[in-house]
């Protein structure tokens, strides 16, 4: 009798511990799991004109303004932290880019009209280690032949243009595949 008894106290013990183990494992997981999103950071560049999102040119760009589009987007990849920085200035474009460009973080950079006339903005991607990927709202071919030529397309990881502010998803998520 007092074996039975023995062996169904040791049974329960091992499904206890299997249990236990099993809860120890998934909180880990879930733990490392968290720390893996957290470290995920991508900064969103915007150059030149691009603070006036909402306001200009709503025919080609929409009546959003960026900073209501970027609380959608920071729901949507809500593992993701997510950096904006904006300047209409060239060298602070070049700046920032210096700045976060040696961290690993993906940049998703739309330089506006620096775009097609900025060399040094180019030289500024290629000198960094970090992925850029080029965005622009509006199909930039499809428009006046001067924005046809880009200076930082060689240099960037990808180029996305044309499907509005979605464009900017479709770059984050281009970057979280890599
Ligand atoms: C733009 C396209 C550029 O040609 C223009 O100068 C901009 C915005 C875009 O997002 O469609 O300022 O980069």
């Amino acid at each position: 009798m007092s074996k039975i008894v023995l062996s169904i106290f040791f049974m329960t013990l091992c499904i206890y511990l299997m249990f236990f183990d099993f809860f120890i494992w998934l909180t880990n997981y879930t733990f490392a799991a968290c720390l893996l999103n957290l470290s995920m950071v991508i900064t969103i560049i915007n150059g030149p004109n691009l603070n006036l999102l909402g306001l200009r040119e709503k025919g080609i760009y929409g009546d959003q303004s960026f900073e209501d589009y970027l609380k959608l987007l920071r729901e949507k990849f809500s593992g993701v932290q997510i950096n904006y920085f904006q300047s209409n200035h060239e060298g602070e474009l070049i700046d920032k880019i210096h700045e976060i460009g040696f961290s690993g973080e993906g940049i998703v950079l739309n330089a506006g009209a620096f775009t097609h006339t900025s060399v040094a903005l180019a030289d500024a991607i290629a000198a960094i280690k970090s992925p850029v990927v080029e965005v622009h709202i509006s199909n930039v071919f499809k428009r006046e032949s001067f924005r046809h030529h880009s200076f930082i397309s060689p240099v960037c990881f990808g180029s996305i243009s044309g499907f509005g502010l979605d464009s900017y998803r479709l770059a984050i998520q281009s970057l979280l595949k890599d």
